[in-house]
């Protein structure tokens, strides 16, 4: 995998989560209702937009604008009639209710937003090649992409700064690539190489070592929410054991420059893919390491689903919001329930084993 790739994957998780600064009741809303409330429309009704919160779902308008009180949204968060938001056991916090209280009251303020279902998001639309752009400085850009960058520092009648000397370039390749500085020793080899690709043969050296993927693989775990222990903090939970393989394979999967969408797929259906090998999976660490709740069986059948129904949400939550897309949501959401389900037909004492790929965590499973 190209860093470019794992440059652009990482990219594409920040900039979807940074694309706006709603307030604090469209945070709650979008947080807790959109994934039925918003492409999926359930009860007619989309949160997602002030005019069709206001003009509402089968029952009529949500809110009534400086009227909290005769809003059907904020009967149904209070959960003291027969409707009760977000469905399932789990009220939304009192300040996040205190919020959306004085979000109503205040004739529910709205903060325009781009929503990343809209046509316009950058990653809906179609890849073209613009044409550099023309430049007064002609001889400083090396490829077309320093245009690009060369023209806009030349509209605000900036200039570029000079190249750097060797002893810094190296530095920067190192920290780029490594996260390591280099030697003394590759620091004289470099700047005493007077050859012309010094420089590629520099960055072919650091692209080829394995340092390079455990630096571009980190970024990957980060978003997988991967860590060895289990964050429940149970005692029953302790750290995951061979997490460490599915850390592994990240790393070398960056290393062997996998194609992406061999990563992607690999990460959620390595055994069911033909032709994966056991090798591959590994990969299934990053739902199988997902957070675990303690099953302990002689509690309640109605506490031991609220647990089963968190495990799964975090996985769904790391696949359509963590990693992949968010527009995945509420698809994954149903599917994810729907599993619940099946797997709920089992007894209480199997939920702790269920997961997609079969690498759910408990005593006896590894993932190798
Ligand atoms: C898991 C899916 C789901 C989530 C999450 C969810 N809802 Fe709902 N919502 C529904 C369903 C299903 C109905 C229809 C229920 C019915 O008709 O009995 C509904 C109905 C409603 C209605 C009535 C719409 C109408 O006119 O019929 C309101 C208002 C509402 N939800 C608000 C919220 C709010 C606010 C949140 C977040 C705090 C939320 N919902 C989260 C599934 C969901």
């Amino acid at each position: 995998m190209h860093m470019r790739y794992v440059a652009l994957m990482i990219g594409g998780v920040l900039a979807a989560s940074g694309q706006s600064v709603p307030n604090a009741a469209q945070t709650i809303l979008e947080t807790n209702c959109a994934t039925c409330h918003g492409t999926a429309q359930m009860s007619g009704l989309d949160l997602r937009q002030r005019e069709s919160i206001l003009k509402g779902g089968k029952r009529g308008p949500a809110i009534v604008p400086g009227k909290p009180d005769d809003s059907l949204l904020y009967k149904a968060v209070l959960r003291q009639g027969d409707l009760q938001m977000p469905p399932g056991k789990k009220a939304l916090a009192p300040e996040e209710i205190a919020s959306l209280k004085s979000w109503i009251a205040a004739g529910a303020p709205w903060q325009n937003t781009k929503v990343s279902t809209e046509s316009s998001w950058w990653a809906f639309k179609p890849i073209s090649k613009p044409a550099p752009p023309a430049v007064i400085n002609t001889s400083w850009a090396r490829d077309p992409i320093d245009r690009f960058i060369l023209s806009k520092l030349e509209s605000k009648n900036l200039h570029p700064v000079p190249a750097a000397d060797k002893r810094t370039l190296i530095r920067r390749a190192y920290f780029d690539l490594h996260g390591l500085p280099p030697s003394p020793e590759d620091v004289d080899q470099f700047v005493n190489d007077p050859t012309p690709d010094a420089y590629e043969k520099l960055i072919d050296r650091l692209l080829a070592s394995p340092r390079y993927g455990e630096r571009w693989g980190r970024h990957w775990l980060d978003v997988a929410r991967f860590g060895e222990d289990n964050n429940t903090s149970e005692a029953t939970n302790p750290p995951y054991a061979y997490a460490w393989r599915y850390r592994d394979w990240v790393i070398e999967a960056v290393n062997q420059d996998m194609p992406y969408d061999r990563f992607v797929k690999l990460q959620l259906a390595a055994d069911l893919m033909p032709g994966s090998s056991r090798q591959d999976l590994r990969a299934l660490g990053y739902l199988g390491t997902a957070l675990v709740y303690h099953k302990e069986p002689r509690l309640s059948q109605e506490v031991l689903y609220t647990f089963a129904t968190d495990d799964w949400d975090e996985r769904v939550d790391a696949v359509s919001r963590g990693a992949f897309s968010t527009l995945l949501s509420p698809l994954a959401r149903i599917n994810s329930v729907s599993r619940f389900w099946r797997a709920s037909r089992r007894s209480s004492r199997d939920w702790s084993s269920t997961s997609v790929g079969g690498g759910g965590r408990g005593e006896s499973r590894v993932l190798t």
